[in-house]
């Protein structure tokens, strides 16, 4: 997508330098930077840093992770230590393993000499794939809010909520909620987006600014207020993203998605979860149960975080000294919440039956 008129992917490789380049999100929406990954520790300190975040970008970004390694010792043993450190960064996104179990698959019968040039040619196969799983994503989700905006009364945005960043940030391009709010807005169909704040990290903030930087209209509200936009009539459709979704099509999300479900389902709003074929874990069905939570640093919690006025990143303690803090980072939303999962292939029941008949191929791994 454009900043400043200039396109950009989250994650590049820029030949002159020859290495790896993020937008560092740690200081949006505040101040655009670029940063190169180099070593091992680069990447997975802004992954497990989130300097760049999102389950579909943090498995791109160990992919070339990966092929750093490989340039420098193309070795088994090296293969092995690389999955292990950058697998080690972030447990619930299950695109981080998804895309190291897919490098280490593919470059394991290779001789040690010819590593290098495979990791890296597959670290940009895999950053196209999730260009254009996201660009079909955005197209099935647009005819979903094509017919909701032909049910409104003329003169009336169609209003979508949505939580966290599951925007271009998040994902190589497009981004997979953002994707159809993208698409529609281009479609010339009037659309208004209520974005959640998303605490502790506050990645609506990062929704409000590509939504900002593309002219699509919105406003930022605190995650408590997306229930009483329901009760009044003011959410015509959720679209969230996932971190992980089971075969069974339970959900995991950013902590408070659930809520958000549930308040749909109280309203009759649907509540539609944009999904890319990578972030399907076929080996688990009961998400509540067989997902693990990343448990996140308390401070983030207990200290709100912005750039200060001399262009550092400040904090200001917000809790009492001595109270507890908890930081759980996802929530699983139950399949029966959900009503349909937008995938690159179409809108699947969020089911077992609807996931293995969009994607027969892992049909008997369920
Ligand atoms: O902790 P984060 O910022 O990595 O969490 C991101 C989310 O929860 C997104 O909604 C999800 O990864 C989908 S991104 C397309």
């Amino acid at each position: 997508m454009k900043v400043n008129g200039t396109p950009y992917r989250s994650i590049w490789y820029d030949h002159d330098a020859a290495e790896v380049r993020i937008i560092d999100q740690r200081w949006l929406p505040h101040d655009f930077r670029i940063a190169p990954l180099k070593s091992r520790a680069d990447f997975t300190t802004a992954i497990y840093e989130m300097w760049v975040r999102g389950a579909p970008l943090i498995g791109v970004t160990a992919a070339y992770g990966v092929a750093g390694d490989m340039a420098r010792d193309p070795s088994d043993a090296n293969l092995d230590a690389a999955w292990e450190a950058l697998n080690a960064t972030r447990p619930t996104a299950i695109n981080l393993r998804w895309a190291l179990d897919r490098c280490r698959a593919h470059l394991a019968p290779l001789a040690p000499a010819d590593r290098a040039a495979a990791a890296m040619q597959l670290a940009h196969d895999m950053a196209d794939e999730d260009v254009e799983i996201n660009r079909r994503i955005g197209q099935n989700g647009l005819a979903i809010i094509r017919d909701i905006a032909a049910r409104k009364p003329a003169g009336e945005p169609v209003r979508l909520l949505t939580h966290c960043n599951a925007g271009w940030l998040a994902t190589v391009d497009w981004g997979t909620a953002t994707s159809p709010m993208f698409q529609a807005a281009e479609a010339g169909i009037d659309i208004h987006v209520w974005v959640d704040e998303t605490r502790p990290r506050n990645q609506g903030a990062l929704t409000a600014w590509e939504l900002n930087s593309h002219g699509v209209s919105h406003a930022y509200v605190t995650d408590n207020a997306g229930g009483h936009l329901m009760q009044h009539g003011l959410v015509d459709m959720v679209i969230t993203g996932t971190d992980r979704t089971t075969a069974q099509g339970d959900v995991c999300n950013k902590i408070g998605t659930y809520l958000k479900a549930l308040a749909a389902h109280d309203n009759n709003v649907p509540f539609y979860v944009a999904l890319p074929s990578p972030t399907i874990d076929w080996t688990l069905r009961d998400g509540v149960a067989q997902i693990p939570i990343e448990e996140r640093n308390p401070r983030e919690v207990s200290h709100v975080q912005g750039v200060g006025s001399d262009g550092t990143i400040a904090e200001v303690q917000v809790t009492p000294q001595g109270s507890d803090v908890g930081n759980p980072a996802f929530d699983v939303t139950p399949a029966r919440l959900v009503t349909g999962l937008i995938t690159e292939r179409g809108v699947s029941p969020a089911s077992a039956d609807g996931l293995a008949a969009m994607f027969p191929e892992h049909a008997s791994r369920v």
